[in-house]
């Protein structure tokens, strides 16, 4: 018999043994202990006071060597130097796409179930860039920026696990939602990376979507979308949206995918009222379970045990939180010993899960990395200098500004083309109804822009010098292009 999958299984705080003891039920009965053996590791809040990741050496160890993580919710302590468990294993383990699934259930009642429309689509969200980074600073008194970085290999990474899953699952579009009509260069590479995998894959159809008619749409005629990817923040803020049209955070199971590390998880909290008292609803762990099944190629378990939630829903048995307030509900462990019963049933009101025609367990995790990776996508594009965009701090009107920085610059290969402030043209045009703020943007371009290809970066730095004298120069950003292409924005109105 084949050696079994190892999976780190961390139960987590508040609710979170309880419906992990029932998630584990269900899957010992459904025959998932043959495939699988889970190993308990010590993750929580609990573990903050020995150490500031909320996790042991050996949890760390563990995770490493199995590549799987089943994990409860788990609370984060409140100041202090702890951070979220969950936001600091998805990026020290670089799982870059999160997968939720979001589907109407029979039994929890929402207004779609209620109109008769049917909601069933995946969001992928990227889960490592954009400004999750969390590159802040302050600069100057009144203004602070966040920086938002997107790469191409990023993009890469989640665009290709998108249309893999809905390969796997015989999902036939996918979409992307953006933002690239406004951030042109972010949202923008996102978008063409997009299209760019996207034509790997010719058999799924591909559509793109502005972020915020996808919100109208996706409440409007959820129906339409069977999966979308999207850039971090707006990912996650569509991802809740979406746990709102099928019922609540409850009911959405979410699965963090890395090369090395997958992350199964609820994304509900350790619901600390009700802790300890046995009526947790432990169907987002068990749907997340399920998610992880089919990672490891456990397609008939999951299945079968799909199946017995949908009947058991369908059959009216809920917990507390959700279902027909005129039934009584069950406690955590009678709702898992009623799937458990389910076993071998077929939901009534909608398809069945199909299995995998016996395929039984594969999992072969990637040899373990001796130095961090160094991911490419534009390997043998040449950029050249064009300019350089300096940022100041300054409480004067931007024609003292410009004549000022005219001055500097007057030997200089560069001459200042523009100055915005937070992102608007001010000079040498614009208008007198644009209120500013004390930063502003000076932009500085080659006077002669055909040396631009023999010029290094000298030039630029002896600018920054010139003008550091004049002015307190918070930024430096070098402007180039990159196989002849613009590689930096234009100001609003330039
Ligand atoms: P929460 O999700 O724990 O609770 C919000 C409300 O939903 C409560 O009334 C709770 O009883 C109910 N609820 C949540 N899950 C339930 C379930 N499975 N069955 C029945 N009712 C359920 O959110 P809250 O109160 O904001 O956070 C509590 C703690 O959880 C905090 O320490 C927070 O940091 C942590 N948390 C952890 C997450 C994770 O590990 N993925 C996610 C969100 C919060």
């Amino acid at each position: 018999m084949a050696e079994k999958i190892r999976i780190a299984l961390a139960p987590g705080d508040g609710i979170g043994p309880e419906i992990m003891d029932a998630a584990l039920l269900i899957f010992r009965a459904a025959g998932v202990d043959a495939h699988v053996e889970f190993l308990p590791v010590e993750m929580g809040e609990s573990v903050f006071d020995r150490d500031t990741r909320g996790m042991t050496d050996e949890t760390v160890g563990m995770i490493e060597e199995t590549g799987i993580v089943y994990k409860g919710p788990m609370g984060t302590p409140k100041g202090g130097g702890g951070k979220s468990i969950n936001v600091s294993l998805r990026k020290m383990y670089g799982a870059f796409a999160n997968i939720r699934h979001f589907q109407s259930l029979p039994g929890v009642e929402t207004v779609y179930s209620r109109a008769g429309v049917p909601v069933n689509f995946y969001v992928i969200r990227e889960n490592i860039e954009d400004t999750y980074g969390g590159i802040e600073h302050r600069m100057t008194p009144d203004v602070f920026e966040c920086k938002r970085l997107i790469s191409a290999p990023g993009c890469d990474q989640v665009h290709r696990a998108a249309f893999e899953l809905a390969k796997r699952l015989g999902i036939g579009s996918v979409h992307c939602g953006h933002k690239a009509n406004i951030m042109k260069l972010t949202d923008g590479i996102f978008l063409e990376r997009f299209r760019s995998i996207a034509a790997e894959y010719p058999e799924i159809e591909h559509g793109d979507v502005i972020i915020d008619a996808l919100c109208m749409n996706l409440v409007l005629k959820p129906q339409n979308y069977r999966m979308v990817v999207l850039p971090n923040l707006q990912g996650d803020i569509v991802s809740d949206l979406a746990a709102g049209l099928v019922g609540g955070l409850g009911f959405a199971p979410s699965a963090n995918i890395g090369k090395h590390v997958s992350i199964f998880e609820a994304v509900h909290g350790t619901a600390p009222d009700i802790a300890g008292k046995g009526l947790a609803n432990p169907t987002s762990l068990i749907l997340s379970g399920l998610m992880m099944l089919r990672h490891i190629g456990l397609l008939d378990e999951a299945a079968s045990i799909e199946n017995a939630v949908l009947h058991t829903l369908e059959s009216g048995v809920h917990t507390g939180d959700f279902g027909d307030r005129s039934t009584e509900p069950v406690g955590t462990r009678a709702f898992a010993e009623a799937i458990i019963s389910n076993l071998g049933n077929k939901p009534q009101t909608r398809e069945a899960a199909r299995g995998g025609s016996g395929a039984s367990a594969v999992f072969s995790r990637p040899e373990r990395p001796r130095a961090n990776a160094l991911m490419r996508t534009f390997e043998t594009t040449r950029s050249s200098y064009a300019g350089v965009d300096l940022y100041l701090h300054t409480t004067l009107g931007a024609q003292e500004v410009a004549q000022r920085l005219q001055g500097v610059c007057e030997f200089a290969p560069f001459k200042l083309t523009m100055l915005s402030n937070r992102g608007t043209q001010v000079w040498p045009t614009g208008s007198v109804f644009t209120e500013c703020v004390d930063y502003y943007r000076a932009r500085f371009e080659l006077r002669d822009p055909t040396g631009a290809s023999s010029m290094g970066q000298s030039p630029c730095i002896e600018l920054l010098r010139r003008v550091s004298e004049k002015f307190e120069v918070v930024q430096y950003q070098p402007l180039k292009n990159y196989d002849g292409e613009r590689g930096y924005s234009l100001a609003q109105g330039q």
